[in-house]
């Protein structure tokens, strides 16, 4: 066996030999000119790629119980990538059996942007197809010269409905590595059997700084991994390649958005809105993924094709800017023009937004009577806070919408778990506690629903009873 060892090392020496000799060729080739390459004192040593895989992100691609997507970083030496599938197994050597998958490789040039000061660096994509449904699988990413990441096990989904549990964060945003972190590991132990994550936009503060998406990796760690993740894209996704450029309208969707996040396109929708805007159907329930930022008209065929068609048991819709915003001199009117008749016309069951740094969770019943029809919910992850104004809620009830509960100044994650009949909404906050719960309960021959109010005896969380929140 010790044989067997000294070869291993060897082949990973020869591995690391071949990938500095790729670097000096890459170098060579580009005239050296890894442009922010200089500058990457001050970097912290995890931000740094290398030839290791990190910032290893697993997404939908295709049916849940058939297939993944996963998508790593490297350092520009690293010219091919490769992804390996096996059955997970109790037995060490369940890796026999794996399948190998030739990675899709992207450049991203981060110098690009001025404040970054990492250059190529590149992003290897690989979409898993050909699974079992509701079959645990250990995957690992990496490349012929044996730099490979751990095994990772997530399992596939069922086919049809079957009860399961999803996480929702609302905006992730500062202070990521420091404050959020304990927010993703919080949610990892009250539902550890979550399979899938979803981020309803503003993961990070500046969309094209590289350290923030590193710090973002970081405090989640292996759960980016482990999880499967749906993400909106939030405003600060949106940014000007210049920092200095007054022009709003030129903002452009981060550039680590697409080659980070392998997910599905939608041929009939506009280039811009690619990656942006897709739906997932996950045992039963159907997630809608729309875009906030950008084209909200051309949005609509999209989602009314996709809320028309028969089939999903529950319908979930995700984006950033909220529908009944409860921010401070906030009011998304032509958001709410625009989508809302659709939602409620196809009783769409819980909208899940964030974007307003607060906590809020109301209601709207079919035409005004008191039978219940959506659920919205604005949340927050991350440790930025606004205000409510006190009477916020009321301007809203010319719309039919009902406010049920409310926070500030707390962080929160969320727990959602599906059924059969019965979808259970429950917001916790960073310390774990249980702060607000409803239940949906709907017949599906008749499409009629219920809700159960369930809200826990803790009292209003607001910035007068909490530790004073400074920015
Ligand atoms: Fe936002």
């Amino acid at each position: 066996m010790r044989s067997g060892v000294v070869t291993g090392e060897k082949r990973v020496q020869s591995g690391r030999m071949k990938s500095i000799w790729a670097g000096i060729l890459l170098m060579a080739l580009t005239g050296g000119a890894l442009h922010g390459d200089e500058g990457q004192q001050g970097l912290r040593h995890w931000e740094i790629a290398s030839a290791d895989p990190d910032r290893i992100m697993l997404t939908f691609m295709g049916d849940p119980a058939t297939g993944r997507a996963v998508t790593w970083r490297t350092d520009a030496s690293v010219t091919t990538g490769l992804a390996e599938i096996a059955p997970g197994l109790a037995e060490p050597r369940f890796d026999r059996k794996a399948r190998r998958f030739e990675a899709k490789t992207e450049v991203l040039d981060l110098g690009a942007f001025p404040e970054n000061r990492q250059g190529l660096v590149h992003f290897h994509s690989v979409v898993f197809d050909d699974l079992q449904p509701d079959t645990l699988y250990a995957y690992r990413v990496g490349n012929e010269d044996g730099y490979w990441s751990e095994w990772i096990q997530f399992r596939t989904a069922k086919r049809g409905p079957g009860p399961f549990q999803f996480l929702y964060f609302g905006d992730a945003q500062n202070d990521l590595l420091s404050h959020w972190s304990r927010v993703a590991r919080m949610a990892a132990q009250i539902a550890p059997d979550a399979p899938i994550a979803l981020h309803a936009g503003d993961l990070v503060n500046e969309g094209h700084r590289d350290t923030e998406w590193g710090e973002w990796f970081k405090a989640g760690g292996f759960l980016h991994s482990q999880w499967t993740a749906i993400v909106a894209a939030g405003n600060h996704e949106y940014r000007q390649m210049n920092p200095e450029n007054p022009d709003w309208e030129g903002r452009v969707l981060a550039m680590h958005w697409r080659p980070q996040f392998t997910l599905p396109e939608v041929p009939s929708l506009p280039e811009l809105l690619q990656e942006t805007v897709y739906t997932v159907d996950y045992q039963g329930v159907r997630f809608i993924i729309l875009n906030t930022n950008r084209m909200q008209e051309e949005q609509i065929p999209y989602l009314e094709k996709k809320l028309k068609e028969a089939g999903p048991l529950w319908r979930v819709v995700a984006f950033h800017h909220p529908v009944f915003s409860p921010g401070r001199d906030r009011d998304n009117a032509e958001l709410r023009a625009a989508w809302k008749p659709l939602f409620d016309k196809y009783s769409v069951d819980l909208v899940l937004q964030g974007h307003d740094h607060t906590y809020a969770r109301g209601h709207v019943t079919v035409d005004r009577s008191e039978n219940f029809n959506t659920l919205y919910v604005t949340s927050v992850s991350g440790p930025k806070m606004y205000d409510i104004l006190g009477n916020k809620f009321e301007v809203y009830e010319g719309d039919g919408y009902r406010h049920d509960r409310q926070a500030e100044n707390t962080q929160f994650f969320q727990v959602i778990s599906v059924d059969g009949s019965q979808l259970t909404y429950e917001a916790y906050t960073a310390t774990g506690e249980l702060y607000d719960k409803a239940t949906i309960t709907k017949d599906f021959v008749s499409g009629t629903k219920q809700i159960e109010q369930e809200i826990p005896d803790v009292p209003r969380r607001t910035h007068a009873n909490t530790e004073r929140y400074e920015r």
